[in-house]
């Protein structure tokens, strides 16, 4: 028996002054993005912006739907749309943010398992690390260099191959 062991490793901002003015902007973005949410289900409103390799920003925010599973969240709304529009560039960085009608978001929201695994396709598709900005309404900034820091078994095409 062996132990397979992986290490994350994020790091922890308390003011939006701390980061780059890369960071910093898209952070702000995204918070932008969070007045597009469709959310009347669940009132919580998601945020999403994703810079990619030519500068590009895309936004994108969660979109719900009364049959629950249809919606889909902020982070895929973006992804998938800097996708189609911008299908060879690639991704640099995405920052996260939340917002919640009922009490205020005061951590940084992660992202869903369907989120991080659709996220990990762009990383892969391009072999160039996507960075994370995340963070509540206000509070602590998380960042991190890769989403393998929170999917680090992702799935992977090579799997659908013989
Ligand atoms: N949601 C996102 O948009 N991103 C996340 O990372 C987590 C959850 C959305 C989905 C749904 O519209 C609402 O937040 C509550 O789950």
């Amino acid at each position: 028996m062996e132990l397979i062991k992986k290490e994350i490793t994020l790091k922890k901002y308390s003011s939006i002054d701390d980061l780059s003015s890369e960071e910093k902007n898209l952070l702000i973005k995204a918070r932008e993005a969070i007045k597009t949410a469709y959310a009347p289900y669940s009132k919580f409103h998601v945020g999403c912006a994703v810079l990619l390799q030519n500068d590009e920003i895309v936004l994108g925010s969660n979109q719900e739907n009364s049959a629950y599973p249809s919606g889909l969240c902020a982070e895929r709304v973006a992804i998938f749309s800097a996708g189609a529009n911008f299908p060879n560039q690639a991704v640099k960085m995405m920052a996260i943010t939340a917002q919640s009608d009922d009490y205020p978001v005061t951590r940084p929201i992660a992202s869903c398992g369907a989120c991080l695994q659709s996220i990990s396709e762009y990383e892969m598709k391009f072999n160039s690390p996507i960075q994370f900005i995340l963070q509540g309404e206000n509070g602590d900034i998380y960042t991190a260099e890769s989403v393998k820091s929170f999917l680090p078994f992702t799935f992977f095409l090579n799997e659908l191959k013989k």
